[in-house]
C-alpha cells in the first residue's frame, strides 16, 4: 500500500535553543496539535520547518536526532527565507488574504521568489525520502505549490492536500497576482480537502472562473485526469482531552497543579463567581480586540457581574516578526489595561490576560473549570480551541459563545452564535450563556460533545485517507483506459494489416484546440499537412465528422480530399462530389428560437449566437462561467417547454447550448457513412457530448476513442488534441 508521508509548515514540535541546549516543546496552532494525535499512531513520517536556524552542521545533526525521536525529518531554513516565505508570502500575503484582510496583503517579488524555492525545497525533500507509490499528505497555505511540483516529478505517488485555513471567495482570490500559479499548485493534488463546503466552494469556483476547467459535481476536469474536492472538517483527540478533563478534576485539593488551585481559589472567593475563558494565538483574525469591546460592553450593561466574573485571556505569542502582529499585540494590551483600570477593584482583575504558551495539563484545567468559553473569531478556519472546550467540560455545565464567521460553527448549532462585530450583540450572548439555566446548557453540550466525539481526529484523518484511496482507484479506471504504448502499437498493427479503413475525426477540441469565438479555430498547417498525408495511405477513409456549418468546412477544407460531414450530419460531402442535404426538413421553428437566444446574449455578457442550416448555438464559453452556467440551465429549461412539439432537440455541449433538427446525429451519419462499405479498421476521435452518440453507434470491433478526462462510453482516452495529432502521426509512419 506504501506509506504515509505527511508535509506542513509546522512540525508537531519546534526546537528551541537555551544557550547551548536544544530543547524539543510542542507547536501551538490548530494543525500541529489536532493532527499530532494522527501521526503518532500511524507509521507516518512528517516533514516540516522545525522553527530553528542551526548555526552549523553540528546543530543540524542535532536537530534531525531531536526530531527523529517524534518521526519527524527537518527542512531548513536560512533567516533569509523565513523572512520572506514565513514571514513574507505566507503571513503577510496568504494569511491576510485568505482571511478577508486585504488591507493587510502585501505582494512583494522578492516574498514569492522566496514562497517558490521553499515549496520547492518541501517537494525535493519529501522526494528524497518518497518510495514508489507512497501516499503524500501536504498541508496548510504554505506549500499550496508543492502537490504540482510533485506530480510533475513523481507521478507515482499519491497525493492529498488539506487547507486548514478559510480558501475565500473568486472577487478575494482574483487580487492576488499569482493566482493562477496557486490555483495549478494545488491542482497537482490527486484529493482536495477544505473544512467546509463554502471553501470548497468558493475553491471550484476560483479554479472555474481562473483557469476555465470544467467541474462534474466535485471533480475537477483536467485534461489527464481528475482532481476530487471534499469537505472534511476536522475534529480533536476527543478522548484525550475527556480522559485528561476528569483526571484533573477528580484529583484533591493538595494534588492539584499550582495553576489550578489559583482557578479554584479564583472560583470560591466569592459565592457564585464566574470564569469566562479565551484562548488562541495572538492573531487579528481571531477578533480579540472586539472580544474586549464586547465584554466591556457587557460589564457596563450588566454591572451586576461585576467583581463576580473574569476573563481568562490565554493569548499564545505567534508570527512576531510580522507588522501587523506587533500592532495587535499594542492594541490588546492598551485595552485591557483600559478594561482593567476602568472596572477592577482591590480584590478583581476583570481581564486577567496571559502572552505565552501553556502545558496541555493547564490548558485543560482552564477548559474544564471554565463556565463561559468566549471565542469571537473574525474568520477562522475551523477553531480547534471550541472543540476542545466542548470536549473537557466533562460536567457539561458551561457554555459555549462562538463566532458564526469560524468553521467549527457549522458543526456546532447549540453553541450561541455571535457576529462578533455586533458588541450589543456579543455582551448580550455573554449574559445569556452565564445565566443560562444547567438543563438547557446540558442538552446543548451533549448534543455537542456526541457530535464531536463521534467525528474526531482519527475519523477525520482516516475518511481523508480512505478518500484519497478511492480517488485514486478512479483515476486509475481512467489513466487504465489511457492509450498506452503497447495499446497505440496494437491499434497500428492492426491499421496496418487491414484491409480498409475508416478513420472518424470529430474537429473542435479533437484536432483543434478551443478558441473563445468558433471563427477563430481556423486549422494550422500542421493540421493541414497531416491530414493531406493520411489520406494519400492506401485503402484510408478520411471523415471529418463535425457539428460545424457546411461554410466553414468548405472554406477550410472545401479543395481536400476526405469526406466531410457538417452540422451532426445533415450535410454530407464525399470526396470530390458536391454538398449533399441529408435533412430535408424545415427550419421555420429557428425564427422563433433566435429572439430567445438574442436574450440571452443580451443578459449574459460574452455571449454569442452561431446560427447553421439546421441548428442555433448560444456559445458561453467566453461569458463569466457561472454566469453562463447558470444562463445555460435557464435556457435549456425555457427552451424545453418551448420546443414540445417541434422536431427540435436541445443539445448541452462544451460550453455551449445547441438547438438543432432532431433525428440526425453523429451516430446516425456515421452508421450512414458505414453502410455498403465493408471497413475492417474503425478508429474514431471525439470530446464531445455529441460524440457519444457517433461511439456507441460504431461496430463493437472499432477503436473509439475519447479526448480528455469526462466520463465517456469510448473505451480508450487521450489528453488533448496534440495527443489525437501524435497520434495520426504514428499511422504514417
Ligand atoms: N494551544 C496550545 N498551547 C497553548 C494554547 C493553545 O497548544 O498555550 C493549542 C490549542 O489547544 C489548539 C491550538 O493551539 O489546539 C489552536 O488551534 P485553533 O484551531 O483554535 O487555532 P489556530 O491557532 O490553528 O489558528
Ligand atoms: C494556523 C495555521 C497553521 C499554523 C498555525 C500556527 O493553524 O493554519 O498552518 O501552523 O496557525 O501558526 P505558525 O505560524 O506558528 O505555524
Amino acid at each position: 500500500m506504501g506509506r504515509l508521508i505527511i508535509a506542513s509548515n509546522r512540525l508537531p514540535v519546534k526546537i528551541e535553543k537555551n544557550g547551548e541546549e536544544m530543547l524539543i516543546t510542542p507547536s501551538a496552532g490548530g494543525l500541529a496539535t489536532g493532527l499530532k494525535s494522527y501521526h503518532k499512531g500511524s507509521d507516518s513520517v512528517w516533514i516540516g520547518w522545525p522553527g530553528v536556524i542551526p548555526q552549523n552542521k553540528e546543530e543540524e545533526k542535532t536537530v534531525t536526532k531531536l526530531l527523529k525521536t517524534e518521526q519527524c525529518l527537518p527542512v531548513f531554513l536560512s533567516e533569509d527565507l523565513i523572512s520572506k516565505y514565513y514571514g513574507g508570502f505566507s503571513n503577510a500575503t496568504l494569511w491576510p488574504l485568505f482571511h478577508y484582510f486585504t488591507e493587510f496583503t502585501k505582494f512583494k517579488a522578492r516574498y514569492w521568489e522566496a514562497y517558490l524555492q521553499v515549496n520547492e525545497m518541501f517537494a525535493e525533500a519529501i522526494i528524497e525520502n518518497a518510495q514508489k507509490n507512497d501516499k503524500v499528505w501536504v498541508h496548510d497555505y504554505q506549500l499550496l505549490l508543492v502537490p504540482n511540483i510533485l506530480r510533475q516529478r513523481r507521478p507515482d505517488l499519491k497525493i492529498g492536500f488539506f487547507l486548514h485555513i478559510p480558501f475565500p471567495s473568486y472577487e478575494i482570490i482574483r487580487t492576488l497576482p499569482k493566482r493562477q500559479d496557486i490555483i495549478s499548485g494545488l491542482l497537482g493534488a490527486d484529493l482536495i480537502g477544505f473544512h467546509t463546503y463554502d471553501y470548497a466552494r468558493h475553491f471550484i469556483s476560483s479554479v472555474k472562473r481562473l483557469l476555465g476547467y470544467d467541474v462534474e459535481f466535485n471533480q475537477i476536469k483536467l485534461e489527464n485526469r481528475q482532481v476530487f474536492i471534499d469537505v472534511f472538517p476536522m475534529g480533536i483527540d476527543y478522548k484525550k482531552f475527556e480522559n485528561l478533563a476528569n483526571e484533573v478534576q477528580s484529583k484533591s485539593i493538595q494534588e492539584r497543579s499550582k495553576v489550578h488551585q489559583d482557578i479554584d481559589r479564583f472560583l470560591m472567593s466569592i459565592p457564585d463567581r464566574k470564569l469566562i475563558l479565551s484562548i488562541d494565538r495572538l492573531d487579528y483574525t481571531k477578533g480579540i480586540p472586539h472580544r474586549l469591546k464586547s465584554y466591556r460592553r457587557f460589564l457596563k450593561t450588566h454591572p451586576e457581574f461585576l467583581e463576580k466574573v473574569s476573563l481568562i485571556m490565554l493569548t499564545v505569542p505567534s508570527r512576531t516578526d510580522v507588522e501587523q502582529y506587533q500592532n495587535l499585540k499594542n492594541e490588546v494590551d492598551i485595552l485591557v489595561g483600559n478594561i482593567n483600570g476602568e472596572f477592577g477593584t482591590l480584590n478583581w482583575t476583570p481581564v486577567i490576560y496571559f502572552y505565552r504558551s501553556m502545558p496541555f495539563e493547564n490548558l485543560i484545567e482552564l477548559y474544564s473549570s471554565a463556565d463561559v468559553a468566549l471565542l469571537t473569531p473574525l474568520r477562522d478556519g475551523m477553531n480547534l480551541v471550541a472543540k476542545e472546550y466542548i470536549a473537557a467540560k466533562v460536567n457539561q455545565k458551561g457554555m459555549l459563545v462562538l463566532s458564526e464567521m469560524a468553521g467549527a460553527a457549522k458543526e456546532l448549532g447549540e453553541a450561541i452564535s455571535v457576529n462578533p462585530n455586533d458588541y450589543a450583540d456579543t455582551a448580550e450572548a455573554i449574559y445569556e450563556a452565564l445565566t443560562m439555566p444547567d438543563e438547557d446548557r446540558i442538552k446543548r453540550m451533549r448534543a455537542m460533545q456526541r457530535r464531536i466525539k463521534r467525528y474526531d481526529i482519527h475519523k477525520w484523518a482516516s475518511e481523508f485517507m480512505k478518500a484519497l484511496d478511492s480517488t485514486i482507484a478512479k483515476q486509475s479506471d481512467f489513466q487504465a483506459r489511457k492509450i498506452s504504448a503497447s495499446l497505440r502499437k496494437k491499434i497500428l498493427s492492426e491499421f496496418r494489416g487491414a484491409k480498409s479503413k475508416v478513420l472518424f475525426l470529430d474537429y473542435d477540441g479533437t484536432i483543434q484546440r478551443y478558441f473563445d469565438k468558433p471563427q477563430a479555430a481556423i486549422p494550422d498547417n500542421e493540421l493541414y499537412k497531416l491530414l493531406d498525408q493520411i489520406v494519400l495511405l492506401e485503402n484510408t477513409s478520411l471523415v471529418l465528422i463535425s457539428g460545424r456549418d457546411r461554410h466553414t468546412l468548405e472554406a477550410w477544407f472545401g479543395d481536400k480530399n476526405f469526406d466531410l460531414i457538417a452540422e451532426h450530419g445533415a450535410w454530407v460531402r464525399q470526396t470530390g462530389e458536391k454538398w449533399e442535404d441529408k435533412k430535408t426538413v424545415d427550419s421555420d421553428w429557428k425564427e422563433k428560437i433566435h429572439p430567445i437566444l438574442e436574450s440571452f446574449v443580451d443578459s449574459t455578457p460574452g455571449s454569442l449566437i452561431e446560427e447553421k442550416d439546421y441548428s442555433l448555438v448560444w456559445h458561453y464559453r467566453k461569458a463569466d462561467i457561472e454566469l453562463g452556467v447558470l444562463r445555460a440551465l435557464e435556457l435549456t429549461d425555457t427552451l424545453s417547454n418551448l420546443i414540445l412539439n417541434q422536431e427540435v432537440e436541445i443539445i448541452e455541449g462544451k460550453k455551449l447550448i445547441e438547438i438543432k433538427a432532431s433525428g440526425i446525429n453523429k451516430g446516425t451519419a456515421a452508421v450512414d457513412f458505414l453502410d455498403g462499405k465493408s471497413a475492417d479498421f474503425i478508429l474514431a476521435f471525439g470530446d464531445g457530448t455529441t460524440d457519444e452518440l457517433m461511439f456507441k453507434a460504431l461496430p463493437k470491433d472499432s477503436y473509439a476513442v475519447k479526448v480528455g478526462s469526462e466520463n465517456s462510453t469510448a473505451d480508450y482516452y487521450v489528453s488533448n488534441y496534440k495527443e489525437v495529432r501524435n497520434f495520426l502521426k504514428e499511422l504514417l509512419k
